[in-house]
């Protein structure tokens, strides 16, 4: 049977080869990254010539561990790696990460090969090399080298680049975006982004997939895991111009190929195509916790006539509707909208609206049932209640009766300061997906919206 990579992210035993007492070596910062970890597992450190390290009784090989291993991490020099890989093998190990560099990256084709060629018909599974390894945070499980500790959440995050990835974590944490699983994958002699999205698509703590790419090894697999993936996948690719595609080749050998092909392809199976990584984490709040937009008519609502304005040309440009409203929205909201104005969309609800404002004009267009998506907006303009604003987001949003009665989404953006950040803290941290742009906003609605499309494609 292949190994389907469940003992891969929950092992039950883990060895580290190359484990050092000397702590500014990786081979150290991997053990003690599994060691703290809140995670239960038998952990055997390997080195040639200690007998501890960390408190851990050592082991020189491999085959000295008196003990199944599930998870082998090796962090010793490129050239000792073939050897160390044949010992995973003789000793049934079912999943290796290479940390080590010095293989294809530099163009080292060979010695990754032999690896290739001491793996083949076994089911081991192998990440790597030059990967920083994964922390599965869902399981409070740190099988990387590096520092950074993920907020638990449901974004499971793949990256070809392992800078990158770290970056990743930090960012997400400062966006209050929590993530599953983040793996680097390095060089991908084996498990593969195709692989990973099959894990993912399938992982109850996931529910959208996020990666980084400058290539893909074999792209009729990559569609083909996006395309059966029931659930929404983000995709940055990089290297769009052909400056950045020189670039992939030396950073990670990788061939960056024809953009626009990338683009058809990755639409045509399903995922989304994100301009960076910001608009990755954008679109995965959104996904994470609003219902997707079953249509791509969206009403908006705002206290300043300008920003409605940016707001509907940003969702314009990206193939939303802002459509009149129905003769029956009209009459709601014309009720709760002061004498000097009249409704439209965008709903202009007047610069000194308190609470009942936007949440009266909001409960107006999600029973509204030509409109598909909400985009509720705030000013700090002079007279402006930015905490009526943020609180009536925040009551919307909780309210799960209103979710599941409309399955809308509903988003926020906001234009103002430092005083109407802290206000917006809170709500990012309540997982609201609100956001200091209007472009950010249209993007994230645009991304709700072929999450729907997709989903109706699939019935
Ligand atoms: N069995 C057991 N122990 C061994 C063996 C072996 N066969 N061979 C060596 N060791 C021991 C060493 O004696 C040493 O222990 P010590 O400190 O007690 O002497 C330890 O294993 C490590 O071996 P070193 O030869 O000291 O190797 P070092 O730690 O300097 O470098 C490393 C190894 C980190 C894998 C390096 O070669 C490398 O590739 N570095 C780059 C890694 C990297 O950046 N990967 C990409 C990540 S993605 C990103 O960018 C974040």
């Amino acid at each position: 049977m292949e190994n389907n990579l469940k003992t891969f992210f929950k092992p039950k035993s883990i060895a580290v080869v190359g484990a050092s007492k000397n702590s500014t070596k990786i081979g150290h910062a991997a053990l003690k990254n599994i060691l703290i970890s809140d995670y239960e597992c038998n952990l055997y450190p390997i080195n040639l010539k200690e007998d501890e390290i960390l408190g851990l009784k050592c082991y020189k090989k491999l085959g000295d561990v008196p003990d199944k291993i599930d998870l082998v991490l090796v962090s010793v020099p490129a050239i000792k790696v073939p050897q160390i890989i044949k010992e995973c093998k003789q000793k049934n190990v079912e999943n290796v990460i290479i940390i080590s560099s010095g293989f294809s990256e530099i163009g080292n084709n060979e010695l990754e090969n032999e690896i290739k060629k001491i793996v083949k018909k076994s089911k081991m599974r192998i990440l790597g090399p030059n990967t920083m390894g994964y922390k599965n945070a869902s399981d409070s499980l740190d099988a990387s080298f590096v520092f950074g500790v993920p907020r638990k959440g449901n974004l499971a995050l793949i990256s070809q680049s392992g800078a990158l990835g770290i970056g990743m974590i930090y960012l997400a944490n400062n966006e209050f975006v929590g993530v599953s699983k983040i793996i680097g994958v390095g060089n991908k002699l084996d498990i593969d982004d195709d692989d990973l999205i099959d894990y993912f698509s399938t992982d109850p703590e996931t529910k959208v997939i996020g990666l980084y790419i400058e290539g893909v090894k074999d792209g009729r697999a990559f569609m083909n895991s996006i395309k059966v993936c029931d659930k929404p996948v983000l995709v940055v690719k990089a290297g769009r111009s052909s400056a950045g595609a020189r670039a992939t080749e030396s950073h990670t050998g990788s061939m960056a190929g024809s953009d626009k092909i990338y683009s058809a392809a990755i639409k045509q199976a399903g995922g989304i195509r994100c301009r960076d990584l910001v608009e990755l984490f954008d679109m995965a709040r959104a996904l994470a916790g609003q219902p997707p937009a079953m249509g791509n008519r969206i009403g908006i609502i705002t206290n300043g006539g300008g920003l409605g304005i940016l707001l509907t040309d940003a969702c314009e440009e990206n193939g939303l509707k802002i459509p009149k409203l129905s003769p029956k929205t009209y009459k709601k909201i014309d009720r709760i909208l002061p004498e000097i104005i009249k409704p439209n969309n965008p709903v202009d609800i007047v610069g000194d609206a308190g609470f009942y404002r936007y949440e009266a004009c909001t409960k107006a267009l999600l029973e509204d049932p030509k409109i598909d998506g909400i985009i509720v907006a705030s000013v700090h303009g002079g007279y402006a209640r930015p905490r009526e604003f943020t609180g009536a987001i925040l009551k919307m949003i909780r309210q799960r009766k209103l979710h599941e009665e409309y399955k809308k989404p509903i988003l926020g953006t906001w234009v103002g300061g430092k005083e109407f950040e802290d206000l917006v803290y809170d709500l990012k941290s309540a997982g609201v997906p609100i956001y200091p742009s209007s472009w950010r906003t249209a993007r994230s609605m645009f991304g709700l919206y072929l999450e729907g499309e997709r989903i109706k494609r699939n019935g």
